[in-house]
């Protein structure tokens, strides 16, 4: 919005990390491309790329898309960011305040369209409503393999949790549910799945 202030939502990114850390574990060089947060990673088969805004998320995907195997979508991406950011801080003293705000691009679609056959691409879909229907149709919509529904009506599940209750939903609309679990392990889960795809 300025130079100190920033549209963010409750996001942790610890499904992300606990994700990347599984996917090492199996021996898979992993890019993390992360968005601001404290978590760290030491492991020595993860290249982390820090981004700030959507766009740059954007940038780094499409950039190192092509030279993996698939991509694994965990980041609450901002649909919307400031139309023209301020170069000052915004003072106060305003009566209203009202910010223009421009779509950012979806990056999960797009890998989705650049996607090969011998590549996969997974999913997240944080629903409050409609939860099956939503994430089908993402599913469907950013040509993924497989989506992880996590509902924000499971207590213990989404943001800042150290745990998460997920539900992994299949081209074929199999829906396959999973029980509150730290989400380490919920990452081996969605890793296990991923090595079911190259089983098919
Ligand atoms: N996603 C993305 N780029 C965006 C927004 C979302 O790549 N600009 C990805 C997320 O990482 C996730 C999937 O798309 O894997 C679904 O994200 P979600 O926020 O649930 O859905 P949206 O497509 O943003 O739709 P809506 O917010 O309208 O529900």
């Amino acid at each position: 919005m300025d130079p100190v202030r920033f549209i963010g939502n409750f996001s942790s990114g610890k499904m992300g990390y606990a994700i990347a850390e599984e996917l090492a574990d199996h021996g898979a060089s992993v890019v993390l491309v992360s968005g601001v947060t404290a978590l760290k990673t030491k492991h020595p088969n993860i290249r982390r790329v820090d981004v700030v805004t959507a766009q740059e998320m954007y940038e780094a995907c499409i950039d190192n898309y092509a030279n993996c195997d698939g991509g694994i979508m965990t980041a609450a991406v901002a649909d919307f960011t400031p139309l023209t950011p301020e170069d000052k801080k915004v003072k106060r003293g305003k009566e209203n305040y009202s910010i223009e705000l421009t779509p950012t691009k979806d990056i999960a679609a797009s890998l989705g369209r650049a996607k090969t056959n011998s590549q996969f691409l997974v999913g997240f879909a944080l629903e409050t409503n409609d939860e099956e229907f939503n994430a089908k149709s993402k599913l469907e919509k950013k040509n993924l393999d497989f989506i992880v529904l996590n509902s924000l009506n499971d207590t213990g599940a989404g943001f800042q949790y150290d745990t998460n209750k997920i539900s992994i939903i299949d081209r074929e609309g199999s829906v396959k549910k999973f029980d509150l679990k730290p989400k380490r392990e919920v990452a081996k889960d969605i890793v296990t799945e991923i090595i079911n795809l190259y089983k098919k």
